[in-house]
């Protein structure tokens, strides 16, 4: 089945954050730093500032959790009506997913982080991925645009495997999804206008200066932000920031998107507002996401669906309400 952006903007694909990269090379964290020199997910911040990742959300920084002992398999819930469902099992009539992950390992050395992930996305749909910090939530990310390479397993995205692109299949399927990095950043140097126009210059060569504005204008509007197109960004708040982070990763028109902790280091307000427009960006543009976080409140508003993630597997799915009547103690301690 081949995808299509199903829209009105006559933008006919998208970019991932780190296309954005002064760079250009859209294939690394270091390529969202302008500086370039990056090596980790807090040096994508322009600033180099590294503001902490796991810093301050209502659900409070999640202790790290036991892992089981090599040889035995990552534990399920054993509540019934939270087992993790196939394809199909979740929500009949939905098409095939656009996104499958299938077995999915990940070590780094003996550190076995991801031990047979496997998960699905349906087309339209707000999947909210739940796990302790430390339990591989933004490797398993990676791992979907090829920052980082699982040992075994598959990952399917439109229908292709990803381990089975070239490179230069692999940059055009990252074009079609946006990844807004836990600490990703505007460019400092640049104004509102040129961190939005950026992406835009660098993958629609042709289009006139006046096309690029009214396409910057409308996703500034989209995100509420109009009036600060002329602004530099540090004049701007940290949640308007992160606003106009989103309408830059947003302006290629994603299909798919990549939340990794979209409201950490917000306060509840902003944070709220933040999940209101991942809302209404799926409603609009009809963007299928994965939302990493452990803001509750963000998974309460964003989720069609969420996935627990326990040893570096999935323990638990279900809907925010059925997870919240849980029994299951290591579910509890997310919902107090
Ligand atoms: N490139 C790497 N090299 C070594 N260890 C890594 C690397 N990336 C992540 N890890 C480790 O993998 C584990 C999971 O990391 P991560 O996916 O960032 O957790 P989180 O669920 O908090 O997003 C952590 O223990 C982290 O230290
Ligand atoms: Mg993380």
């Amino acid at each position: 089945m081949k995808e299509q952006n199903n829209d009105t903007e006559p933008i006919d694909n998208a970019s991932s954050d780190e296309a954005a990269s002064p760079a250009g090379k859209a294939a690394s964290d270091e390529a969202a730093s302008p500086a370039g020199k990056a090596a980790s997910d807090e040096a994508a911040s322009p600033a180099g500032k590294a503001n902490s990742g796991e810093g301050p959300s209502p659900a409070g920084k999640t202790a790290p959790d036991e892992v089981s002992p090599p040889g035995t398999p990552p534990p399920t819930t054993p509540d019934p009506n939270l087992q993790p469902t196939e394809p199909g099992q979740a929500a009949s009539g939905r098409g095939e997913p656009i996104i499958i992950i299938k077995g999915v390992c990940k070590s780094f050395g003996d550190h076995n982080v991801l031990r047979g992930v496997d998960m699905y996305v349906y087309k339209g749909e707000n999947l909210v991925i739940l796990g302790k910090s430390g339990s591989g939530k933004s490797v398993l990310i990676k791992c979907m645009v090829g920052l980082e390479t699982p040992d075994s397993g598959a990952i399917e995205i439109f229908g292709q495997d990803i381990s089975r692109l070239s490179y230069d299949e692999l940059n055009a399927m990252r074009i079609r999804i946006g990844f807004l990095f836990q600490n990703s950043a505007l460019y400092d140097s640049m104004t509102v206008r040129e961190n939005l126009a950026f992406p835009l210059r660098q993958h629609k060569k042709t289009m006139t200066r006046e096309k690029i504005d009214a396409i910057s204008m409308e996703m500034l509007e989209n995100v509420g932000l109009a009036d600060a197109i002329d602004q530099m960004p540090s004049k701007l708040s940290g949640g308007q920031n992160k606003r106009i982070g989103l309408a830059r990763t947003l302006i290629l028109r994603p299909q798919i998107m990549l939340y990794d902790e979209p409201t950490t280091g917000l306060d509840t307000g902003t944070a709220r507002e933040i999940s209101e427009l991942i809302c209404k960006m799926k409603d609009k543009y009809k963007i299928s996401s994965i939302i990493i976080t452990h803001d509750m409140p963000c998974a309460k508003l964003t989720a069609d669906r969420i996935v627990m993630l326990r040893d570096g597997a999935v323990y638990a799915e279900g809907s925010y309400e059925e997870l919240e009547r849980s029994d299951d103690e290591w579910i509890k301690t997310f919902f107090y």
